[in-house]
Parts: C-alpha cells; sequence; structure tokens
C-alpha cells in the first residue's frame, strides 16, 4: 500500500506536531481542524518549529519554505478523498471520534487508511464505526511530537498485516520508532505511565511530600526529564484523568482509580499549562 497524502484531523498541539513531522518527511499532508483560529495556531507553531531548526543550522530555509508549501488547511474534511492516510487527532471522546470515522468511511476511497492518535480508547471501538475495521489502526504519537521517538501503533481485532506494515513504514519515514502493542485499555504507555502520575498525585494528596520534592525525587532519583507532576500539568490534568477513568472502567480493578485531588484540580478547571494553572501555576 503507497502512501503520499496524509490527511491530519485536528490542529491541537498533538495533529500540529503530526502535520509537520510528515511534511518533513516530504508527504503532502492536509490539515484539517472545524475552528479557523486552531488551524492559523497549529500552522504558526509548526512555523515556529520549523524556524527554530533554521536559526540553529539544522535545515535549510528553502526546506522550511518547502515544507510549509506541502502542508494545506482545511475546515472540512472532504479533503478526505485524496488522501491515501488519515491520522485523526480530535478530542478524546468516543462519541465524536465514531463520528469523524464514519463519516471519514463515507467520504475515503476504499484504498484509504483511516489511523487515529487516541491515548487510550479502544481501536476496535473506532474501527467498528466503518465498513472497513481491518483499515483501521492506532497511532499513537507522544507529546511533543517533533521530539519524541515513539509511534506505539495499536492493532485493533480487524486491522490486517498489510495494513500494520504500511503504518510501520510510514513511522519509519517519518523518523519515529514504531512499537508493535495490541489494542487492550491504555496500550502500554498509559497503562504504565498514568498509574505512576496518578500515584503521584495521591502521594501529594495524602501529605506524604510537596509538589516539587515528589518531581524532585522522581527527576534526580530516577533520571526522568520531568517529575510526575510536571508532567501531569505537560499532558493536561483533564486528559490524565479521563485516561484514568478509561483504565479504572476497561480494567475494573480498584488500583485504577483516579486520585480525588486530580477530579478536583479538574472540577477547578485547573487543568495545568494549558490554562495556566495546574499543580503549578504558569505565566
Ligand atoms: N515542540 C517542539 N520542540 C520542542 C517542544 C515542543 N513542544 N518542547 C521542547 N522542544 C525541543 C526544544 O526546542 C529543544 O530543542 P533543541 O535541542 O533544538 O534546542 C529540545 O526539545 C529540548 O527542550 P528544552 O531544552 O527546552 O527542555 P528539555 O530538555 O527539558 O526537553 C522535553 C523538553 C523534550 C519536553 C523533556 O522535558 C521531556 O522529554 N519531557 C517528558 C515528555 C514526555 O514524557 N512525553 C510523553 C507525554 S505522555 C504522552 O504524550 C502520551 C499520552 O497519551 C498522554
Amino acid at each position: 500500500m503507497s502512501v503520499q497524502h496524509i490527511m491530519v484531523i485536528g490542529a491541537g498541539q498533538m495533529g500540529s506536531g503530526i502535520a509537520q513531522v510528515c511534511a518533513m518527511a516530504g508527504y503532502s499532508v492536509v490539515l484539517q481542524d472545524v475552528k479557523k483560529e486552531q488551524i492559523d495556531k497549529g500552522i504558526a507553531i509548526i512555523t515556529k518549529n520549523l524556524a527554530r531548526q533554521v536559526e540553529k543550522g539544522r535545515m535549510a530555509e528553502e526546506d522550511m519554505n518547502d515544507t510549509l508549501a506541502r502542508i494545506t488547511p482545511v475546515l472540512t474534511i472532504q479533503s478526505a478523498a485524496e488522501a491515501d492516510l488519515v491520522i485523526e487527532a480530535a478530542v478524546e471522546r468516543m462519541d465524536i471520534k465514531k463520528q469523524i470515522f464514519a463519516q471519514l468511511d463515507e467520504i475515503a476511497p476504499a484504498r484509504t487508511i483511516l489511523a487515529s492518535n487516541t491515548s487510550s480508547l479502544p481501536i476496535t471501538e473506532i474501527a467498528a464505526a466503518t465498513k472497513r475495521p481491518e483499515q483501521v489502526i492506532g497511532m499513537h504519537f507522544m507529546n511533543p511530537v517533533p521530539v519524541m521517538k515513539l509511534v506505539e501503533i495499536i492493532r485493533g481485532l480487524a486491522t490486517t498485516d498489510e495494513v500494520y506494515e504500511t503504518i510501520e513504514e510510514v513511522t519509519k519515514q517519518i523518523g519515529k520508532v514504531p512499537v508493535e502493542v495490541n489494542d487492550f485499555p491504555g496500550f502500554v504507555s498509559n497503562r504504565i505511565l498514568l498509574p505512576m502520575i496518578n500515584e503521584a498525585i495521591y502521594t501529594l494528596y495524602e501529605g506524604v511530600a510537596t509538589k516539587e520534592a515528589i518531581d524532585e525525587v522522581m527527576k534526580l532519583g530516577m533520571n526522568h526529564p520531568m517529575g510526575p507532576l510536571t508532567l501531569a500539568d505537560f499532558i493536561g490534568l483533564d486528559t490524565c484523568l479521563y485516561i484514568m477513568e478509561v483504565l479504572h472502567e476497561g480494567l475494573g480493578d480498584s488500583k485504577y482509580r483516579p486520585c480525588p485531588l486530580l477530579r478536583k484540580y479538574v472540577k477547578a478547571g485547573w487543568l495545568g499549562k494549558k490554562t495556566g494553572r495546574g499543580f503549578y501555576v504558569y505565566e
């Protein structure tokens, strides 16, 4: 299966990062969002990231311009009609994802592979919203996409080997390392990462240490680039809570219960870096 034209759904932090790395690898990319401001913001972030590469002497200005020219911003998903691969990076809600995949299934040609960047929702269930479940797959990128090497590739129940191999190849083409994972709640990355973050929040909740001390222990003691509470702010506390709920419900074990302090912060609207306040305050 040959991939040349990629469509990315959602121009948020993840979608714009995915569009950037695909365009840098030479793919022609359509970046879609329903909000014009979000697309403008996404393109501005991509431009800033590429300009930094030029400044640092890692990219020629001409390559930056060519990369930007390969990205076409659009407001509707009709462009899926020309895509070989669609990577969905919209909001983490099953009802919305199912709606998007059902629409994509109507618009995209039979050859098109439909991938989701979901961080924890079942690929098999998303695939069931289409008439091509064998061509639906998970491509879970890590934040910040331009920096992080991993793409977790999740096979749905019906995903074919041919589709898996195509996605593995595209992942390598964009300079990332593919890791194969089966479809279970939280996959591998968030099955391990989020309970650690949740435990760090419990540690704070129970007064074992201050937030700074908890982060320092994990940074200096375990060589993590960010402490777990800083990382939670960076991911978004609403996203952290959502993933814990997916783990709790999907695996049915009380060890995945979200910490009440996490719920409280989310209810307060303290969602982390994106709202200016989470465990820490951001100017
Ligand atoms: N976009 C693009 N580039 C970025 C970036 C961003 N958002 N943030 C940092 N960078 C680049 C910087 O420009 C810098 O590049 P240069 O070497 O060219 O200067 C480089 O990354 C290092 O950045 P900094 O020196 O500013 O800071 P740092 O050394 O602390 O690195 C970090 C920043 C890469 C984010 C690092 O702190 C880190 O690895 N943190 C952990 C990230 C992580 O765990 N991500 C996974 C989150 S979980 C997830 O994504 C899955 C999910 O489903 C929830």
